[in-house]
């Protein structure tokens, strides 16, 4: 099946690669068979409950849907498109016609979602605008796409964890959708050891452990240490190990132990390194989470756009596989590094 992937706006890059990585962790074999803005369709045999699962899984998408057509972004095409289409699901329907930023703004999204309407309801089946069944999506993107909608990404839930909903909060952590993309991109599966070697409260392990990841937090910070656990346990994480240690030497103590890794050393204004200079603590952490990965596996770096994260990345043995930019404010821009060892 063709399988049209609506991603979120907030961010030029993460959406797409979040949502591969996280196919590629749930074992899914799939191809792209298209892409356009906030658009990604994916071909595959994708089993029962996967679509459900990845939904489960990403933070950066909207729906999940079966892709009907794909055309361009003109009324008459559109039509003609949707004519040709046998609409085989069961029960009501509604259509929702979304835009991409200001793309194609001669087409009215209200009068396609009047006239495809009418189109489907021509083949006998029930228009229900206030409870539909099925919902038919349209998206008015670089190209125009149609799509029954199949299973939606939970959004509501990352606002629920907001660093500042959780029991133990200190500003300045990252955010739950982004901790929850750079998990993924971290492709690590249920089960596997997961680890953040910069754990503070524990944003980036609260994430992984819900994808169900067994999860380690190492801090040099005893406090952060407590806040953590309090938190983890606060969201359901039950395999969780915490432990006070320098991310610098963690691999003397867990070599080639770990599936993937993933952190966010401080680098802000308020950077507590202790004394080091963020040039030496991301050398030197970055050669530990390289003996600490197991071979093959995929760690995810964040840090300031000016240090050369990648740099170092690579003089350690890590290949670089992608590296997202963040403008945090006005003063600051992060950047999040995918390496594989
Ligand atoms: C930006 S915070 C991490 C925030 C974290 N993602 C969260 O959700 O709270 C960076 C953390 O690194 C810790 N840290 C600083 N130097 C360290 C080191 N050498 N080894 C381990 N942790 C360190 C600090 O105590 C701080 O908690």
């Amino acid at each position: 099946m063709k399988l049209l992937v609506f991603l979120s706006g907030e961010h030029p890059t993460l959406p797409r690669s979040e949502v591969l990585a996280a196919f590629e962790a749930l074992g899914l074999s799939f191809k792209i068979a298209e892409q356009s803005e906030q658009v990604l369709v994916l071909e595959g045999d994708f089993p029962a409950g996967a679509i459900a699962q990845a939904a489960k899984r990403v933070a950066m998408a909207h729906f999940f849907g079966e892709l009907y057509f794909s055309c361009k972004a003109d009324a008459g095409e559109v039509l003609s498109n949707a004519r040709s289409v046998d609409y085989a699901f069961e029960g009501s329907f509604a259509v929702r016609v979304h835009r991409v930023r200001h793309h194609a703004e001669h087409l009215s999204t209200e009068q396609l979602e009047r006239e495809i309407g009418a189109v489907i309801a021509s083949r006998g089946k029930k228009v229900n605008l206030s409870a539909p069944a099925n919902v038919i999506a349209g998206i008015i993107t670089d190209r125009f796409y149609l799509a029954r909608v199949l299973e939606r990404v939970d959004r509501g839930a990352y606002e629920e964890r907001r660093p500042h909903m959780r029991p133990y909060f200190r500003p300045g952590v990252l955010l739950p959708r982004l901790a929850r993309a750079v998990v993924n991109l971290t492709r690590v599966r249920e089960g596997e050891r997961f680890a953040d070697p910069f754990c503070g409260t524990g944003g980036i392990l609260i994430e992984a452990g819900l994808v169900g990841a067994e999860v380690y937090g190492f801090d040099l910070e005893e406090e952060f240490l407590r806040g953590a656990e309090v938190n983890l346990r606060h969201y359901g994480v039950e395999l969780y190990h915490l432990a006070k240690g320098d991310a610098r030497a963690l691999w003397e103590r867990y070599p080639e132990h770990f599936h993937a890794i993933a952190c966010d050393p401080p680098y802000g204004i308020s950077a507590s390194t202790k004394g080091l200079s963020l040039e030496r603590l991301y050398q030197e952490s970055l050669s530990s989470i390289y003996r600490m990965l197991i071979p093959r596996r995929y760690a995810c770096v964040i840090g300031p756009s000016n240090l050369d994260i990648e740099g170092y990345a690579s003089s350690v043995g890590f290949s670089i596989e992608e590296v997202h930019f963040e403008r945090v404010h006005r003063s600051l821009v992060r950047k999040i590094v995918v390496l594989r060892k």
